[in-house]
């Protein structure tokens, strides 16, 4: 719940009205193709970056001298057979012996727009998928509350629901590239994140049937996999914000995302977002889960652990052009997300440079509170070496940090969870794009 001590000053900035913001965008867009033309010898195409053509027609290909596939009765729609590679892929950096203490990351450098496909969000799990029948599963709201209640899954699809855009993260997000560059690709180095519309029932319209008792103040969440994963969670949340969710993205939730029911706990690590919820109890002190003494804690300077440090806080990545890309001369678009656990975005700045100058980046809407923020920043490469790197700021005031600013408040040792800091990408003179972070 605390928050590390470096500097919460920055820019100053003035929020665009919605009319500045689009006579700008308009301005850089047109400046934006004029410099493409300069790059494509003169040939301003409608997109700028296309080829320049005499007027031949295109060839006529030859799917459209045959029939497609036709429709299936009945079927669930996959991605096109040529987006083979936008996969989830388990981290290549640790090797487990098993895979059911494991996880699998979001390919972030391919996803469109700010929610994440279902069959793309990452997968972080202590003893793999249950497979949980909607018909048998039950939650339980129990401990200091005036009335226990069970809930079929039935009992809860009948309530008032509501749908809320939110982003999730692993703490271990960045885990291994904190002092060394240990990943290729920002999959690797950023991918325990999500962004997606999350469907379920505010938890505080439960706890207001049970009647929590006058003493109360935290709750336990505890999943029905083999790992019995559980977490201690402040009762003050779960009235604020916590969700008890059973859709993501306009469908049930994936297994592996916690089918059929999860508690979401939003701008809060993934960890406490218990999947396969099947207990909550109300107590009047946290419980000291392994999840919260042995793991999902951060050292500290002085030799000391810190607990409960729930928030993820404000963070952002270039995703186009990251690790592993080639980067051609010429006009890019340089392309990312920012998000915050602690409320919404307000600036991205982008720097071409390793941060010596920094360059207000364009924030595209909707900005929503703890979700996935899409920036935006026109740039000409010229093909000489460069690095680039983004820094983002939240409506606390908060400017996210280096990871010389976090050393200074927190102990590089070990698993260090809460990887917040600057992720730097460098192009070389052939516009290979790597990983900078050391
Ligand atoms: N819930 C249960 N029951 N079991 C688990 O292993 N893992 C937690 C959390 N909830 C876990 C769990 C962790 S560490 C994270 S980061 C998130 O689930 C991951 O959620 P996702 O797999 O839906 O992305």
């Amino acid at each position: 719940m605390t928050s590390d001590t470096h500097p919460r000053s920055g820019p100053k900035r003035t929020p665009l009205t919605g009319e500045e913001d689009a006579q700008l965008e308009s301005r850089d867009r047109r400046t934006f193709f004029r410099r493409s033309a300069v790059v494509a010898g003169g040939a301003l195409t409608a997109g700028g970056l296309a080829t320049a053509t005499r007027g031949a027609p295109l060839a006529v290909p030859p799917t459209e001298h045959e029939m497609g596939r036709p429709i299936e009765a009945t079927a669930y729609g996959m991605p096109s057979k040529f987006e083979k590679n936008v996969v989830r892929r388990r981290s290549d950096v640790f090797v487990n012996r098993q895979n059911w203490s494991d996880w699998s990351m979001t390919p972030l450098q391919y996803q469109l727009g700010v929610t994440t496909p279902n069959g793309l969000i990452f997968e972080r799990h202590h003893a793999g998928t249950p497979d949980i029948d909607p018909a048998t599963h039950k939650l339980v709201i129990h401990g200091m509350v005036r009335q226990p209640l069970v809930f079929t899954m039935d009992d809860l699809m009948r309530y008032p629901a509501v749908s809320r855009f939110h982003f999730h993260e692993c703490s271990g997000n960045g885990l291994t590239d904190w002092l060394k560059n240990a990943s290729t690709t920002v999959q690797q180095t950023h991918g325990l994140l999500s962004g997606a519309q999350w469907t379920g029932i505010p938890l505080s319209w439960l706890l207001e049937e049970a009647g929590v008792q006058p003493g109360g103040k935290w709750l336990l969440f505890e999943g029905a996999d083999g790992s019995s994963h559980t977490r201690s969670v402040p009762l003050d949340k779960a009235l604020d914000d916590v969700l008890i969710v059973y859709g993501a993205n306009g469908e049930m939730l994936r297994p592996e995302n916690g089918y059929p029911l999860r508690a979401f706990v939003p701008g809060w690590e993934g960890n406490v977002s218990v999947k396969w919820l099947r207990r909550i109890k109300v107590a009047d002190e946290p419980w000291h889960f392994r999840s919260e003494t042995a793991r999902y804690t951060d050292p500290m300077p002085e030799g000391k652990w810190r607990k409960f440090s729930f928030t993820m806080e404000c963070k952002s990545v270039i995703t186009r052009p990251s690790g592993g890309m080639k980067l051609a001369r010429g006009p890019v678009e340089i392309q990312g997300f920012a998000w915050s656990g602690n409320g919404h975005i307000t600036a991205v700045d982008v720097s071409v440079d390793g941060g010596r100058n920094w360059h207000e980046a364009q924030v595209e809407g909707p900005v929503l509170d703890k979700m996935l923020t899409r920036f935006r920043f026109k740039w000409n490469w010229d093909g000489s070496p460069a690095t680039i790197q983004s820094r983002a700021m939240d409506s606390t005031g908060y400017v996210q940090p280096t990871v010389a600013e976090l050393q200074k408040a927190r102990a590089i040792v070990g698993f260090v969870q809460h990887h917040n800091g600057i992720q730097p990408w460098s192009i070389s003179s052939a516009g290979e794009v790597k990983n900078a972070i050391a």
